[in-house]
């Protein structure tokens, strides 16, 4: 045992009993449960040589792989090197104490969990740690055998974690192709709409930004509705030239034209007694809109090439991400066409504005992701977590969804870290400036809005994770302001995302 006041203490004062007096199942026996607990790799941060040389003895005897820190400082260069699993870290130290320690490895070293020393009766301080993360404390004086023990349970329960992950993962697949994931209002109300639009057999207007989930809100209407058993037929508008897309969409006869070597029923026969969803109709032309009109009012297409028209029974959904209204006020929509699409309208708001939604929706689209990479992805860490919630998404859920696979393909742990989402050269939009200043200006940006996401805009923590004055954030985060006219308002809109 060692006392409690700290400078008098060497490895005398410790009690190393016999490793058979160990309380629980011995290392040897967990390492052969998992290659997490074989791995496990422990930091030692302690001022005191002394001690710091006890703790890597005891631990290393365990078969650990042990590193030490004689400072807070140190352990943060230790942390450029590697992840650990564990870290063991004293709370008095000169410079960098162990409080700001754990703060720090939170977002250098998501991935570890750590255990703090604490002095006799100092149990406001062991509360403050366990507040801010700490996973367990030790209170000096304590032995190697309650150490040992408490570090064996620590890898233990982490083994556990990540086996039910991966069990929970197994047995739950991922939820069907037209789950609309989100509990925020805008998303339940838009469920709400899905239901009642789904009972009727009208036509259907989705409206939304690129990659809010338009085609997806149309699926869910289809199968929802009593034609599901039809095909769903998609078709994209704007990826097609005009004359294609006429007789892709009403058909054609043989000898029609000359590459038409035999008769296309077209897609509005083919989605008979189902959906046929024209995606992107904003880009459809003016002479297509005019024939398309004729056939939502006709109920029959009059394929190419023919002269009799055929009966069709599709329900349409179509989708836009422009304003339609406007284009019909320039000509470039026809009104008569607007107002028979837009029977029902469904509007899917952009993720920005629904930012509580994107905890379950990363969880959904990991697992959608593990089933696609084949992978066993756990989910995010909090901090990045934090940081995903914080950002501006001008690309919706699919570009939340390229971000978490980019992260998942690149990343070197079962958990997204920050780490792995700072590699992420989407995440500040637009085309990297070739410039030095404008690069450095741009990852600081990323990381001012990284930290104060993590910290849930508390200025003040940010601040001091930053290692600058709380004055000079709020200088940067005004030339932020100036610059980009929003990024205090969107530590805001983090914060508000989660009230
Ligand atoms: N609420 C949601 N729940 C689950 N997945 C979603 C949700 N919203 C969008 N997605 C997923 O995000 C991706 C983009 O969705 P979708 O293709 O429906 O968007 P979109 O609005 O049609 O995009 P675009 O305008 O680019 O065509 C898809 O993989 C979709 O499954
Ligand atoms: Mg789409």
């Amino acid at each position: 045992m060692f006392g409690a006041s700290r400078g008098v203490l060497g490895p005398v004062g410790w009690d190393v009993p016999a490793r058979t007096g160990c309380p629980v199942a011995s290392a040897a026996a967990l390492r052969t449960e998992g290659d997490h607990v074989a791995t496990a790799s422990i930091l030692v941060v302690d001022d005191e040589p002394a001690i710091q040389d006890i703790l890597t003895w005891s631990l290393a005897a365990e078969g650990y792989s042990v590193a030490t820190a004689g400072s807070g400082e140190e352990a943060l260069t230790r942390f450029e090197e590697q992840d650990f699993d564990v870290i063991v870290t004293d709370i008095v130290m000169p410079g960098l104490n162990g409080l700001d320690l754990l703060e720090r490895s939170r977002l250098l070293n998501p991935r570890a969990s750590v255990i703090v020393m604490t002095a006799y009766a100092a149990l406001e301080t062991a509360i403050t740690a366990l507040r801010r993360g700490a996973c367990d404390y030790l209170e000096k004086p304590f032995s190697m055998d309650v150490l040992k023990e408490r570090v064996q349970r620590l890898l233990q329960y982490r083994e556990t974690i990540w086996k039910d992950g991966l069990v929970r993962r197994a047995l739950q697949p991922p939820a069907a192709g037209h789950t609309l994931v989100g509990e925020s209002d805008a998303i339940r109300a838009v469920r709400e709409q899905i239901a009642l639009a789904a009972r009727t057999s009208s036509n259907v207007l989705v409206t939304g930004e690129s990659g809010v989930g338009k085609e997806l809100v149309a699926r869910a209407v289809h199968a929802a509705s009593a034609r599901h058993d039809g095909g769903f037929v998609p078709v994209n508008c704007g990826a097609i030239p005009e004359t294609l897309l006429e007789s892709q969409l009403f058909g054609h006869l043989r000898g029609a034209f000359t590459t038409a070597v035999q008769a296309n029923p077209g897609l509005f026969a083919t989605a008979s007694h189902g959906t046929l969803f024209l995606d992107e109709i904003g880009e459809m032309a003016l002479p297509l809109q005019v024939k398309l009109l004729r056939v939502i009012e006709e109920k029959c297409v009059l394929p190419v090439g023919g002269t009799k028209p055929v009966p069709v029974d599709a329900r349409i959904i179509a989708s836009t991400n422009r304003d339609l209204e406007r284009e019909v006020e320039a000509g470039r929509f026809r009104e008569d066409l607007f107002y028979r699409l837009n029977v029902v309208h469904l509007t899917v708001p952009p993720l920005r504005e629904r930012r509580g939604d994107i905890p379950v929706l990363v969880d959904h689209l990991v697992e959608r992701l593990n089933a696609k990479l084949e992978a066993c992805c756990l989910g995010v860490e909090r901090d990045a977590l934090w940081s995903l919630i914080g950002r501006p998404w001008k690309g919706n859920v699919r570009e939340l969804e390229n971000v978490l696979e980019r992260a998942m393909v690149f990343g070197r742990g079962e958990l997204i870290s920050m780490r792995d989402l700072s590699s992420d050269q989407g995440a500040a939009g637009g085309t990297p400036p070739q410039d030095l200043r404008g690069a450095v200006r741009r990852f600081e940006r990323q990381h001012l809005m990284d930290v104060l996401a993590a910290t849930q805009s508390d200025k003040r923590k940010a601040a001091r994770l930053l290692g600058i004055s709380l004055a000079s954030l709020y200088r940067k985060l005004r030339s932020e302001d100036d610059e980009t006219g929003s990024a205090a308002s969107k530590s805001q809109r983090a914060d508000d995302a989660l009230k």
